[in-house]
């Protein structure tokens, strides 16, 4: 198991279609999208370089070039960190459900895959729930996507608040954050 393998394809591409029936978005593309969106991951602009390298894979595949540039278009505005803003519902039915599965218990799960993967500590690790997961939630586009997130986002954020709680017992945190206590309330 890793971070971003096939079974976080596979779950994207389930969330994506459930979020897609519900918003009335194009289930064809958000599915061709959800399933070629982390062809780059690990490169630098993966979306990008995932959506050009998806592009070809279509041409292979014979789909018209309309089809094409709709997927395209999903894939490179999925990253968040990559600046490229979802134009279309299909792009943002992507985007969140990429999301969807950074928060919840398999955000926790796959948060510690990450950090095993690329030799972060236990603390670099609470540095990116409060740098990016504990937010996600508030990044999303569409209401279905939102109402899936809720219960995912207060697990999210209990769990971190015991984890901040153990790690500082007894007394405080310890040299790695704030002092004061928790800063996400
Ligand atoms: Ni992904």
């Amino acid at each position: 198991m890793r971070s971003h393998d096939r079974g976080h394809v596979e779950r994207v591409v389930r969330l994506a279609r459930y979020i897609a029936a519900r918003e009335g978005a194009d289930v064809e593309v958000v599915e061709a999208a959800a399933e070629l969106h982390d062809l780059a991951r690990g490169e630098a602009g993966h979306a990008r370089r995932g959506a050009e390298r998806a592009r070809e894979i279509l041409r292979a595949r014979g789909h018209p070039e309309e089809f094409i540039e709709r997927v395209v278009h999903c894939i490179e505005a999925h990253s968040f960190s990559e600046g490229v803003e979802p134009r279309t519902l299909e792009a943002k039915v992507l985007s969140d459900a990429d999301k969807l599965d950074a928060i919840g218990a398999i955000g926790v799960a796959r948060a510690f895959l990450y950090s095993g993967e690329n030799g972060r500590s236990l603390e670099e690790t609470l540095l990116h729930f409060e740098r990016k997961l504990l937010a996600l939630h508030e990044r999303l586009h569409t209401a279905t996507a939102r109402e899936l997130a809720a219960p995912r986002a207060r697990f999210l954020r209990e769990f971190y608040r015991r984890l901040v709680e153990e790690l500082g017992f007894p007394g405080g945190r310890g040299d790695w954050g704030d002092a004061e206590g928790e800063r996400v309330q």
